[in-house]
């Protein structure tokens, strides 16, 4: 099994790469290979609507997603997604990965290439925000839904945080180790 993780946060070390890491060291455990593609490191250019994709399957920019993350995106068995909040939404780099996902979309809705009928694969969210409103990730929610569907991917689960703010914080959080722990024992 090939667990692929997504990191969302530009802030080096921070919650969110605390709970990919947990989770990751959890897979290598488990024999699983792993890799950690990080957002705000790659070169993605914004979805520019060019409708390219829909036509032809393919887009028309040759970047780091098209030579790094599609591949990795096709080949992984499981995704995991971890990020922050920001204004209610994923952190732009992240943002601008997922709508390139379009080209994925496109190869399923548009063309019907039926690219991963054969293939049974789990996707999670990691999730922390500083503040508490019980609408705090619902942006994220909806976003991973729409992704992982686009990408054939079962939306299995979610962990999210709330009144996560410090950088550090979340590894005072008096259940997290042992939720990601639980949630590692399902794959
Ligand atoms: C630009 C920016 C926007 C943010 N927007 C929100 C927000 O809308 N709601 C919230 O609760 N926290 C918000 N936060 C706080 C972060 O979600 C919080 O600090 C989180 O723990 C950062 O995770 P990280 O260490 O993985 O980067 C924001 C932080 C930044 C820098």
């Amino acid at each position: 099994m090939y667990v692929l993780g997504i990191i969302g946060s530009p802030r080096p070390k921070g919650n969110s790469h605390y709970l990919l890491s947990v989770f990751m060291e959890e897979m290598k455990i488990k024999g699983y290979s792993t890799k950690i593609l990080d957002a705000a490191k790659l070169k993605i250019n914004n979805c520019i609507g060019c409708g390219n994709c829909e036509t032809k399957g393919e887009c028309v920019f040759k970047d780091d997603f098209t030579s790094i993350v599609l591949p990795e995106i096709i080949k992984a068995d499981s995704i995991v997604i971890s990020s922050p909040v920001y204004f209610y939404a994923f952190p732009a780099a992240l943002k601008s990965l997922i709508d390139r996902i379009q080209v994925l979309w496109s190869r399923k809705y548009r063309l019907k290439t039926n690219d991963f009928k054969t293939r049974e694969r789990k996707g999670i969210l990691f999730a922390v925000g500083a503040s508490k409103g019980k609408d705090l990730f619902q942006g994220l929610k909806l976003t991973t839904k729409y992704f992982f569907d686009a990408a054939d991917i079962k939306f299995e689960t979610k962990l999210c945080y709330t009144g996560i703010d410090e950088k550090g914080k979340i590894q005072e959080h008096p259940t997290v180790n042992k939720d990601i722990k639980e949630l590692a024992s399902l794959f």
